[in-house]
C-alpha cells in the first residue's frame, strides 16, 4: 500500500486536470435549463469509471436523472464496498459574488489551503469528493491492491432531494448488494484535526403561502383595514420559536432522542473554537437554543429555519402596495428519532392554527429524510478510523454534523448496511455558497486514505 504515495506523486496533475474537466460541466439538478449538462456529466462519470478499470458501467435510468453504476468484482466471497456520491451540484447563485466563474475552475491559495484549492461549484460538494474514490480505485486496480469488491453508485439528484432513489434502490437491491457503504460528502474539523462524521440530521422542507385579499391593493386606500399577508406571515414565523429559541410546534420534541450527560461530555471533547467560529462568520454572537453549546446546536438538536421569504414589491424604488400573497420556504433539520413525515404534519397543523381568519394558508411539503447515526464500535468505523490514523498520523475524532444526506437512512432500511461518512472537506470550503472550493491537499489526502479503508476493512471483516 506504500506505493500509493508514489502513484499520487506521479499522477496528481492528471488527477487534478480530470477533476477540473468534470467541474466545467454545469450539472445543476434544480434548474431544468441545465438538464443536458446533467446528462453529459453522467456520461463523463461513466467514462471516468471505465478509465479507472471498473466493469459493468452503466447509465441507469430513473424517474429523474440517472444513476451511474460501475463495479469491480474480484471474488464474490469477499466483502463488497458500495461507494455513493452525487454528480449534481447546487445552483451557483448569487453569481455576482463569485470571484471567478463557477464553472471555470481555477486553483488559488487560501489561508487554510496554502497548497492551493480548486474553486468551482461542486469542487467539494460532491464532484471533488466522489472523484477521490474513482482515483483511489484506479490505483488499487492498476496495482493489484484492491482487496475486496467495489461498486459505485453516483446519483444526479442529491441536491434536490433524491426523489427517484428509493425506488431505484428497491428495484436494484440485488445489483447494489453490499456489506458497507462508503461516502465522502461531508467534512472534517481541520487538516490537522481529522474527524469522521457519525451523525447526519434529517430534514423536512416545506413551502408556505399566505393569501390576503383577492388582488394587490393600494396601501393607502386599504392599508390598516385589509389583511397584509406579508405582515401576517412574518408574525406567524416569529411565533415558531419562543424566547429560548425553542421550537413551539406542539409535539415537535416528543421523539427527540435523549442524549445522556456522559455522552454530551464525550462529544464536548471534540475540538471547537467558538471565537474562531464567530470570527469566520463575522458575527457578533452565535444564536440558538438555550441550554446547548454551538456544536450541540448543529449536531444533536433539531432546528427550524426560513430559507427564503418573498412577496410584494421588491423592484427598484418604492411602490405603495399591499400584496395579495406572501410566501416562505422553511426547513426543519431533524435528529434521531424524529420522523420527517410526522414532523411535516405537525408543522402543517400548527402553522394553519396560527393563521388569523383574515388570511388563507397553504402548506406544501417538499422533500425530506430521516436522520442517521453510525455506531463507532462497528468494523466499518474502526477501519475508517485506522485508515485516517495511518495517513494523518492522528486518530480521527467522531463528530455529528448538521447537514443531511437523506439516502443514508434509506440505505440502512434496504440493505441493512452501515454507512461510513469519510469526508475530506472543511466547513470553510463554502459548499452551496459563492466561491466553493476544495483543497488540493485534501483531494490528494482522500485518494491516499481510501485504499487503507479497503485494506483494513477487508482484514477486520476477515
Ligand atoms: N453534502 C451535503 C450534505 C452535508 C454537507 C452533510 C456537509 C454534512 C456536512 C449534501 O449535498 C447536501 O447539501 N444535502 C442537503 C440535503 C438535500 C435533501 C438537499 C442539505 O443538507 O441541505
Ligand atoms: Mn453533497
Ligand atoms: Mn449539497
Amino acid at each position: 500500500m506504500k506505493d500509493i504515495n508514489n502513484y499520487i506523486n506521479t499522477n496528481k496533475d492528471r488527477f487534478i486536470n480530470e477533476l477540473i474537466d468534470l467541474l466545467k460541466i454545469p450539472s445543476i439538478s434544480a434548474d431544468p435549463a441545465y438538464s443536458k449538462d446533467v446528462l453529459a456529466t453522467a456520461e463523463a462519470v461513466k467514462k471516468s469509471l471505465e478509465d479507472a478499470g471498473c466493469e459493468n458501467t452503466e447509465i441507469c435510468e430513473t424517474k429523474g436523472y440517472p444513476v451511474v453504476y460501475g463495479d469491480k468484482i474480484i471474488d464474490p466471497d469477499l466483502p463488497t464496498v458500495l461507494v455513493y456520491g452525487h454528480y449534481d451540484v447546487q445552483p451557483p447563485d448569487p453569481i455576482d459574488l463569485w470571484d471567478s466563474p463557477p464553472f471555470e475552475p481555477v486553483i488559488k491559495n487560501t489561508d487554510l489551503h496554502p497548497n492551493g484549492a480548486i474553486f468551482a461549484r461542486g469542487a467539494c460538494d460532491d464532484k471533488g469528493q466522489f472523484f477521490m474514490h474513482v482515483k483511489a480505485v484506479e490505483y488499487m486496480i492498476n496495482n493489484n491492491a484492491l482487496p475486496c469488491n467495489v461498486k459505485f453508485m453516483i446519483e444526479g439528484e442529491e441536491e434536490v432531494g433524491s426523489d427517484s432513489l428509493e425506488d431505484f434502490l428497491k428495484e436494484n437491491s440485488e445489483k447494489l448488494k453490499n456489506d458497507i457503504i462508503l461516502i465522502s460528502d461531508t467534512g472534517m474539523i481541520a487538516n490537522d484535526t481529522p474527524s469522521i462524521t457519525t451523525g447526519l440530521r434529517g430534514l423536512s422542507y416545506v413551502e408556505v403561502e399566505v393569501t390576503g385579499a383577492n388582488r394587490d391593493l393600494h396601501s393607502g386606500i386599504y392599508g390598516g383595514a385589509a389583511p397584509n399577508p406579508i405582515n401576517v406571515l412574518a408574525k406567524m414565523i416569529a411565533q415558531l420559536h419562543d424566547e429560548n429559541n425553542h421550537i413551539t410546534i406542539p409535539g415537535f420534541y416528543d421523539k427527540v432522542e435523549v442524549i445522556s450527560d456522559e455522552e454530551r461530555a464525550e462529544m464536548a471533547k471534540a475540538p471547537f473554537d467558538l471565537e474562531a467560529y464567530k470570527k469566520s462568520l463575522d458575527i457578533g454572537d452565535v444564536h440558538g437554543e438555550k441550554g446547548y453549546s454551538t456544536p450541540e446546536r448543529f449536531g444533536i438538536r433539531p432546528t427550524l429555519d426560513v430559507n427564503g421569504i418573498w412577496g410584494g414589491y421588491t423592484g427598484e424604488g418604492a411602490k405603495t402596495v399591499i400584496a395579495s400573497k406572501a410566501y416562505a420556504k422553511i426547513s426543519m433539520r431533524l435528529v434521531p428519532d424524529q420522523d420527517w413525515h410526522e414532523i411535516t404534519e405537525l408543522f402543517q397543523k400548527h402553522f394553519e392554527s396560527l393563521a388569523p381568519k383574515s388570511v388563507k394558508v397553504k402548506v406544501k411539503p417538499h422533500h425530506g429524510g430521516q436522520a442517521y447515526v453510525t455506531p463507532i464500535d462497528s468494523i466499518g468505523y474502526q477501519a475508517a478510523s485506522k485508515a485516517m490514523e495511518t495517513t494523518f498520523g492522528k486518530t480521527p475524532v467522531p463528530q455529528r454534523t448538521g447537514g443531511s444526506i437523506p439516502i443514508v437512512a434509506l440505505f440502512e432500511n434496504v440493505f441493512d448496511s452501515k454507512t461510513i461518512l469519510l469526508g475530506f472537506g472543511l466547513d470553510s470550503d463554502a459548499i452551496h455558497s459563492p466561491n466553493e472550493h476544495f483543497g488540493v491537499w485534501n483531494f490528494l489526502k482522500g485518494i491516499e486514505t481510501i485504499p487503507y479503508f479497503y485494506k483494513y476493512y477487508t482484514e477486520m471483516k476477515g
